[in-house]
């Protein structure tokens, strides 16, 4: 089939790169021409495991290219699939920005040629498939087209894997032939009895949240449940073992953390909220987990803090990961962005480490942190150690190493990646979420 995916951002890349693999051929639209040049060009403007070599198969084997021109692109597909920004709004009242969206719907609509199908894949208000219809049905009448609803599931780090082996798909259509037109896009998926859950538009609009929304829900559970273990002297490790084994609560999103970030969780909760005011209604369980997530940030801050006496003036602190999980890039909301800035403010000294992502990193934290060019250096004459993201090369550390080369032996692990019992035994103060 042909399909056009419009936007090349994280789950545009990933997600036109993907179905060229399945076979499909793709044509990738950006505006940002520096962009498409550098994809062109072989070079993958993001972090994403697995993902250049896949563009490079892709585009060698002829069923993946990139364009900045929509006339190229539109006329011949079959599928277009809108994969464009949705930040939440500069207003900062938490509602989704749709510009980017309507835009592009107005301008693919005069292109449209034959019967084809206009997929949103962006995460979009409920009722955002009807304007993006009645916006091309205004701009060309004549156009044979349906609107359909499909949301991601992919998890930065891993997303080819979440693509192409998820557990479900989903997506949202009002038509027949829509239906059949987008299970034929995912066809290679369902040999592999993948289930494929078919709604109603606003259906799926809302599945997209409520996933997100639960699972950030989930996140806050288990960290404020590592507050209560924190005080009443039990592990968060063994409870969320003891819990999760349980099959209707399932072990997986109970790691408790420095809070959860990223480009979706934060953003989504706020926007499904604000959604839900305008129908008069409230959900008060996402609020609540919206409000432990920002305690939770604050929660380590004093952590910190209680680990080096009381205040961290004139204290050097080492900081081992700084994007928002391992295996990506991404500062978008990283638990660092807003705990590494109160202590400097503070007047902290931050000597911080990140695999991939201390050039992101030097947009999103302000002025002072020195970044260093590996885990040691960064540890290196610390008066405390901060494990903020749980990068592998992090897990197995010279620990000896790092206890000899630092000031004063104070080990926080944000993520619990070290055995207590061993970081004492080696005579590190050390301390986790939740855990003694
Ligand atoms: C998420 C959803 O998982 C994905 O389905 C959706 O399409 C996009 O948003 P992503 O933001 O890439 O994916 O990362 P995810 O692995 O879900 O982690 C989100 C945040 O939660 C990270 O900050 C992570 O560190 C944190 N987290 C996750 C925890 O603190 N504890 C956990 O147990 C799991």
């Amino acid at each position: 089939m042909k399909i056009t995916m419009i936007g090349t951002g994280y789950v545009g890349l990933v997600t036109g790169t993907c179905f060229a693999e399945f076979g499909h051929h793709v044509t990738c639209v950006d505006k940002i021409e520096d962009k498409i040049n550098q994809l062109q060009a072989g070079k993958i403007p993001i972090y994403e495991p697995g993902l250049d070599a896949l563009v490079a198969k892709n585009v060698s084997e002829g069923r993946l290219r990139f364009t900045t021109n929509l006339e190229d692109a539109v006329p011949e597909a079959e599928a277009v699939f809108i994969a464009v920004g949705t930040p939440s709004s500069r207003r900062g009242d938490g509602y989704a920005d749709l510009t980017y969206i309507y835009a592009a719907a107005k301008e693919i609509a005069s292109f449209l040629r034959g019967y084809t199908i206009i997929v949103d894949k962006s995460t979009v208000p409920v009722g955002t498939a009807r304007q993006v219809a009645r916006i091309i049905s205004e701009e060309n009448p004549q156009a044979d087209f349906d609107v359909a609803s499909n949301p991601e599931f992919l998890r930065e780090g891993a997303a080819i894997e979440d693509f192409m082996r998820p557990d479900r798909v989903v997506i949202g259509v009002e038509s027949d032939r829509s239906e059949q037109r987008l299970r034929e896009v995912y066809q290679p998926l369902f040999l592999r009895d993948t289930p494929i859950v078919s709604t109603s538009i606003e259906t799926a609009e809302l599945t997209k949240y409520a996933a997100n929304a639960f699972l950030a829900v989930k996140i806050s559970f288990i960290n404020e449940i590592a507050a209560v273990c924190e005080s009443v002297g039990a592990d968060v490790t063994a409870l969320a073992k003891g819990i999760g084994m349980d099959g209707r609560i399932g072990s997986k999103f109970l790691h408790p953390g420095p809070g959860y970030g990223g480009s979706c969780f934060p953003k989504d909760t706020l926007a499904l909220m604000r959604i839900v005011q305008e129908y008069g209604e409230s959900l008060r369980i996402v609020e609540a987990a919206v409000e432990v997530n920002s305690a939770q940030k604050a929660r380590m801050v004093k952590k910190i803090r209680d680990m080096l006496g009381g205040s961290e003036a004139g204290k050097t602190i080492g900081v081992l990961g700084l994007t928002f999980k391992p295996e990506t890039d991404d500062m978008r909301d990283a638990p660092a962005a807003t705990i590494l800035p109160a202590l400097l403010e503070k007047g902290a000294r931050i000597k911080a480490h990140d695999p991939k992502g201390m050039k992101e990193a030097k947009e999103y934290l302000p002025e002072g942190i020195e970044y260093m060019e590996n885990a040691y250096a960064a540890c290196e004459d610390s008066d405390a150690v901060v494990l903020m993201t749980e990068w592998n090369q992090y897990r197995a550390l010279d620990l000896a190493k790092i206890k000899k080369i630092m000031r004063e032996p104070v080990f926080i692990d944000l993520r619990n990646v070290y055995d207590p019992q061993t970081m004492k035994d080696l005579g590190f103060s050390y301390v986790g979420v939740g855990i003694k």
